[in-house]
């Protein structure tokens, strides 16, 4: 059988089995098997969760490829500048993840904030000796100013929420400057990222892993952070330096970290394990099970139009 369109996996849901009904020609078979190997050149479109790092090579040698559908709003994976000189389609899934990465970003400012998953530990270890005055104090929330990278839907997401906990908040964008952004249920500034970094008690990572993101979290720039700020990416590892995070919780130059990412993921950094005042969790930011099949979706109906 030819093949038109070579999927890595099934991805979540019935969305790559409708795809299949549709187009016949469709197989699903693990990125870089030798099936998706041989499958490769006769592809016309390809079917990618963020793990599947195509070469430019491996690219060329899909000739007949008119469509790429990945099950990610993030495009750090993708070389787009090829891809679009070629006239390659993309389809990715904006929209439908916001709500979620946005709860999980809250999820582990709570749990470093109010030490959740350390004081879980405690419990479960069996070293609770009972309450006490200045117990596994942490740090409150209300009035504090939550500086959010990125003003795109999931970083306005964010602000709805931290407001709604009695924070202030203010934004850093690419733009850099500009009209205050507008999160719905209130405004807030755009700052220069200095001037953000230096007045954010809470700093909240939600932008696009991009040329301009790449590293721009310095050890430099870290230290222009409130001392004890807390620190949560929920966006991309490569955004930040983590040796520089990971130093700063060991000193108490940072009051904490929670991570949902991490450069080298799956690989974590060994450091992370025994960082103190940190929350890791393994990508978990959209996974719902309504979000993963609407991601879906989206992904295979942008393939599904691109064929069509
Ligand atoms: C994305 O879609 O880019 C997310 O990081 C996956 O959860």
């Amino acid at each position: 059988m030819s093949i038109r369109i070579l999927a890595t996996s099934p991805l979540y849901g019935s969305a790559v089995h409708e795809l299949g009904a549709r187009f016949p020609e469709l197989l699903i078979t693990p990125f870089r098997s030798p099936e998706w190997e041989k499958a490769l050149p006769e592809a016309e479109a390809l079917v990618i969760t963020l793990n599947d790092i195509l070469t430019l090579p491996e690219f060329d040698r899909a000739k007949k490829l008119k469509a790429v559908g990945t099950f990610s709003v993030g495009l750090n994976h993708l070389p787009l500048p090829y891809l679009e000189g070629r006239g390659i389609r993309v389809s990715n899934t904006p929209g439908v993840l916001t709500d979620d990465t946005a709860d999980i970003t809250l999820g582990l400012l709570l749990a470093v904030a109010r030490r959740v998953a350390e004081g879980d530990g405690v419990v479960r270890k069996g070293l609770w000796k009972g309450w006490a005055p200045d117990f596994m104090l942490g740090t409150g929330l209300q009035g504090k100013v939550c500086g959010i990278l990125g003003s795109g839907p999931i970083g306005r997401a964010v602000a709805k929420r931290v407001v709604a906990f009695g924070m202030e908040v203010l934004f850093w964008d690419r733009a850099g400057t500009g009209e205050p952004v507008n999160f719905g249920s209130g405004s807030a500034e755009r700052l220069p990222l200095d001037e953000l970094l230096a007045a954010s008690r809470i700093l909240s990572l939600n932008c696009p892993l991009t040329d301009t993101t790449r590293n721009l979290l310095s050890r430099e720039k870290l230290m222009l952070l409130p001392k004890g700020a807390l620190l949560i990416n929920a966006a991309r590892g490569s955004i930040v330096d983590e040796n520089a995070v990971i130093d700063m919780l060991q000193s108490g130059r940072l009051g904490g970290a929670g991570f949902d990412v991490f450069e080298n993921e799956p690989a974590i950094n060994p450091r992370w394990l025994g960082a103190p005042r940190s929350v890791l969790l393994p990508h978990l930011g959209s996974a719902t099970a309504e979000t993963r099949d609407a991601m879906a979706h989206l992904a295979c109906k942008g393939v599904a139009e691109a064929l069509a």
